[in-house]
């Protein structure tokens, strides 16, 4: 496949539906995009099949058993190669943004941990895993959702995920601004007009429009995206109007 990912996970079910489904699913089905699952439950060895284990120094709650755990991430690493890249996702992790997702499409093989229960061993983190990434400022009960979130924004840029069509580029955040608003029909709805530029056929001044809807959205919603932004000359024109 263009690209391959090693989900390390307790809850492998929960993702059958997302790579089911939608354009996810049919990537799959196609060959572009590969999931494969690994279950550390499948790596225990006892009658219970023991997958937590307590923490030192005590305190409430468990955390991944480190050994199912290891053996695991060693079952991936031998199908994704040598020269995969492990992420642990968690809270404590960089957050990822659109840029950190483009860097991880141009990446072939991708080992994902989602964790459970309080997390894992930090010398785990030390020893296996290249990048620890966050997917927001709030909790979440284990990394599956979160190993989600990563694959389906990263697949979508990977060429053919999409109806290959202009989708991906002309994207929120594509170049760093919120999207435009968007219509269809009817012309009118509940007595709501769909702005008259969009009915005009004037190719040129609907982009205009568009760019001019994105840059003030951006500035009403989200003015700490344009900081950091190098916005072109035709925006910070429109911006000083
Ligand atoms: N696991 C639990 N919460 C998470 C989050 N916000 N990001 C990444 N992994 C997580």
């Amino acid at each position: 496949p263009e690209k391959w990912f090693g989900v390390v996970s307790l809850f492998p079910d929960m993702f059958a539906p997302f790579t089911q489904q939608g354009v996810i699913g049919r990537a799959v089905k196609s060959g572009t995009l590969s999931v494969d699952t690994f279950n550390p439950r499948d790596f225990t060895h006892d009658r219970h099949r023991t997958v937590d284990d307590r923490p030192y120094g005590g305190g409430p709650g468990m955390l991944m058993m480190v050994k199912p755990l290891t053996d695991a991430i060693q079952a991936a690493k031998k199908v994704g190669g040598k020269k995969s890249k492990v992420i642990y996702l968690s809270p404590q992790g960089k957050p990822l943004d659109q840029a950190g997702v483009q860097r991880l499409a141009n990446i072939d093989r991708t080992i994902l941990i989602c964790g459970r229960y309080e997390g894992i061993d930090e010398r785990v983190i030390e020893s296996h895993v290249d990048e620890e990434v966050s997917i927001g400022d709030y909790v979440l009960s284990g990394g599956e959702l979160p190993a989600m979130v990563l694959m389906d924004a990263v697949a979508r840029l990977v060429p053919g995920v999409l109806g290959h069509k202009a989708s991906a580029v002309e994207d929120s955040f594509t170049d760093g601004l919120l999207d435009c608003p968007h219509y269809t029909r009817p012309e009118i709805l509940d007595g709501q007009k769909v702005p008259e530029v969009l009915l005009s056929g004037d190719h040129e001044k609907i982009r205009q429009w568009r760019l001019m809807q994105s840059l003030g959205r951006t500035w009403h919603r989200r003015p700490d995206l344009l900081n950091h932004l190098a916005l072109t000359e035709e925006q910070q024109r429109l911006l000083e109007l």
